[in-house]
């Protein structure tokens, strides 16, 4: 039987098993997956007896990421320009391979809800600089986005995430977001603000041109405030749980030798599981 695992502190929030669990039963494999919480000073030595413990390989959560890439052997591109793992698994030798799946989670949801996003090659305005921030920065820009524009409540952090990605990326202030919005092919939300239980993300979404797609990566609620006032005024709108789903395909690819699907049926049974109905 083989196993994987999400490897967390704490764990029991995390989606992951939802998704796993449902492609191992739906593909019929002899597999588990399972959470592990584990305590940022004892992950080195959880992941030294990765495969002794049974484990093909693993999701790596909060506050695990940065860690968990400096741990692996190999690391991919995505891993290392992102700074951050969420995904690992064992080659045949035992050595741990780290990869970063979010940029490609975020990209291959926003190319499928919609795939002309970046027609006119018109300015994305990008909210927030965590880390979700900066693979979503990694994506857009590894597919030739012309032009970001980034805003976060502390300048400071996205001055120097914007630093990291050269001149397409450029900071304005978090009061002069509504504003930026005029001429923009795209917004998206990095925030955690939208989420259930946290603050409102304040956005007038006035100047935003009727044609440009909104993207939350807020999941809970499955429809934001944010996606909620840009589908009323006519916007195309990319919820944030298609990127928790196509950010899980490649880490099963790995551990189970099934390239599994994103469908509507997946992303009920999730919603479901997330009391979003
Ligand atoms: P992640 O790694 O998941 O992106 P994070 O590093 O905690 O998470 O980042 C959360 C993002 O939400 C940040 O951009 C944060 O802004 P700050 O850098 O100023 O903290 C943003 N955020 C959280 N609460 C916010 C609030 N009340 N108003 C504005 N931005 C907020």
């Amino acid at each position: 039987m083989k196993s994987a695992c999400v490897i967390g502190w704490p764990v029991e929030h995390s989606r992951s098993p939802a998704i796993h669990r449902y492609w191992l039963k739906r593909y019929r494999i002899d597999g588990a997956y399972e959470k592990e919480k584990v305590a940022p000073e004892d992950l080195a030595r959880f992941l030294g007896a990765l495969g002794a413990r049974g484990y093909a390989g693993a999701n790596v959560t909060l506050p695990h990421k940065e860690a968990a890439l400096r741990l692996a052997a190999f690391a991919d591109e995505a891993a290392s320009a992102i700074g951050a793992a969420n995904t690992l698994w064992l080659d045949g030798e035992g050595k741990l391979h780290a990869s970063n799946t979010d940029s490609y989670g975020f990209m291959t949801n926003l190319n499928e809800a919609a795939p002309h996003w970046n027609g006119g090659r018109r300015p994305v305005l990008v909210l927030g600089a965590g880390g979700a921030a900066r693979a979503i920065l990694h994506g857009l820009i590894a597919q030739g986005a012309a032009s970001i524009l980034l805003a976060n409540r502390t300048r400071d952090r996205a001055e120097a995430l914007a630093k990291t990605f050269g001149p397409t990326v450029r900071v304005i202030d978090w009061a002069d977001r509504a504003r930026a919005l005029a001429g923009c092919g795209l917004l998206v939300n990095a925030t955690s603000l939208g989420m259930t239980g946290k603050g409102d993300l304040d956005i007038d979404l006035k100047a935003l041109p009727s044609d440009a797609v909104v993207a939350d990566i807020v999941y809970s609620p499955l429809e934001t405030p944010l996606l909620a006032a840009a589908r009323a005024r006519g916007n195309r709108v990319v919820d944030g749980l298609g990127m928790l789903l196509h950010q899980a395909v490649p880490g099963f690819e790995r551990w189970f030798g099934v390239r599994p699907e994103v469908t509507p049926e997946l992303k009920a049974h999730v919603a479901a599981a997330l009391g979003g109905g």
